[in-house]
C-alpha cells in the first residue's frame, strides 16, 4: 500500500510503537481540541488496553488504532457510537473474509467470526460526565494475523478464518471510510438504523446468556437492544436493562 487515503476531515498519526493508541489520543486531546478527526495508528502497543482494565496483547501484525473524534452531541449518546463502530468493524471484517464466514456482534462492542472474537472496541470519553461531549476516543483492535492463546472467550484472526494476508493500512483505510460514513449517517438519522443493523448480526439474541457485573452475575434471555444501546435481559417475570458487563453466550453461535 503506497499512500493511505482517509475520509475528508480525517488526519493520520502513524507510529511504529506506542504504549496505547488510546493513551496517545488522550495526550493529543489534552494538548487541545482538534477540528479534524485524528486516526492514531500504531504497528505495535506496549501497554494496549481492553475493556474493564484488561490487557490487549498488541504484537506487530494486527491493527491497533484510535479515532480522536471532535464530538458535537450530548455525552449520554456516546455509547451509540460504540455500536456505529461495531457495525463498521463487522463490515470491514466481512469485506476481507471469504464468503460464508459468520460475522456476528457480541454485546456491546465485540465482533466474532465463526464464534471467535476477532475485534474489540474501547470507547473513552475525554469529557467525563460533562453534559456535552467534546472529544471522544474510539479505540479499535482487529486481529489480522494472530490472537492471544489464553483468553476468557474463544478468539481468532482473519488469517485463520481464510482471509488472504491483508495489508494493515488497507484494512485501516477501509475501516476509516466505514466509521466516517456510519457516523455521518448516525448524526443525520439517529440511532434507529444503527440499532437495527447491529441487531441483524447480534450473537445470542433470543437465547440464554450470562452477564458478569462487578458484584453479581445475571442470567436470562437476551431479548433486545434498547433505544440507547442497553441490553434488555428477560429474567423470569421481569426485564432488566444492562448498560455495562461481560456477556457469555450459553452456547457458541452456530457456524
Ligand atoms: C476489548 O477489550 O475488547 C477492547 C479492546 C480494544 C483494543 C484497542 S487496540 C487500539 C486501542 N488502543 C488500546 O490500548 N486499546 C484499543
Amino acid at each position: 500500500m503506497v499512500e493511505l487515503v482517509l475520509p475528508r476531515g480525517y488526519r493520520l498519526v502513524s507510529l511504529d510503537s506506542v504504549d496505547s493508541t488510546n493513551e496517545e489520543a488522550w495526550r493529543l486531546a489534552r494538548a487541545g481540541s482538534a477540528q479534524a478527526t485524528l486516526v492514531i495508528w500504531a504497528k505495535a502497543q506496549t501497554v494496549g488496553r481492553g475493556r474493564q482494565g484488561r490487557h490487549w496483547v498488541s504484537k506487530p501484525g494486527n491493527l491497533y488504532c484510535s479515532f480522536l473524534i471532535p464530538a458535537r452531541w450530548p455525552t449520554r449518546r456516546a455509547p451509540e457510537i460504540g455500536f456505529v463502530a461495531t457495525n463498521a468493524v463487522a463490515e470491514t471484517v466481512t469485506a476481507f473474509l471469504p464468503p460464508g464466514c459468520r460475522v456476528l456482534c457480541k454485546w456491546p462492542n465485540d465482533v466474532l467470526v465463526n464464534g471467535g472474537k476477532v475485534a474489540g472496541i474501547l470507547l473513552e470519553n475525554v469529557t467525563g460526565n460533562a453534559p456535552k461531549a467534546d472529544q471522544l476516543i474510539l479505540g479499535i483492535g482487529i486481529n489480522l494475523t494472530h490472537f492471544p492463546d489464553e483468553t476468557r472467550y474463544p478468539a481468532t484472526c482473519l488469517l485463520d478464518e481464510g482471509a488472504d494476508e491483508a495489508d494493515i493500512g488497507t484494512v485501516l483505510q477501509d475501516l476509516a471510510g466505514r466509521v466516517a460514513a456510519g457516523l455521518a449517517a448516525w448524526e443525520r438519522k439517529g440511532f434507529g438504523d444503527v440499532r437495527r443493523s447491529w441487531l441483524s448480526r447480534a450473537a445470542g439474541l433470543g437465547a440464554p446468556i450470562e452477564i458478569k457485573l462487578p458484584n453479581e452475575t445475571l442470567r436470562g434471555v437476551f431479548r433486545d437492544l434498547d433505544s440507547d444501546g442497553a441490553l434488555v435481559l428477560a429474567t423470569g417475570e421481569s426485564e432488566r436493562r444492562v448498560t455495562a458487563g461481560d456477556v457469555s453466550l450459553a452456547s457458541p453461535p452456530p457456524i
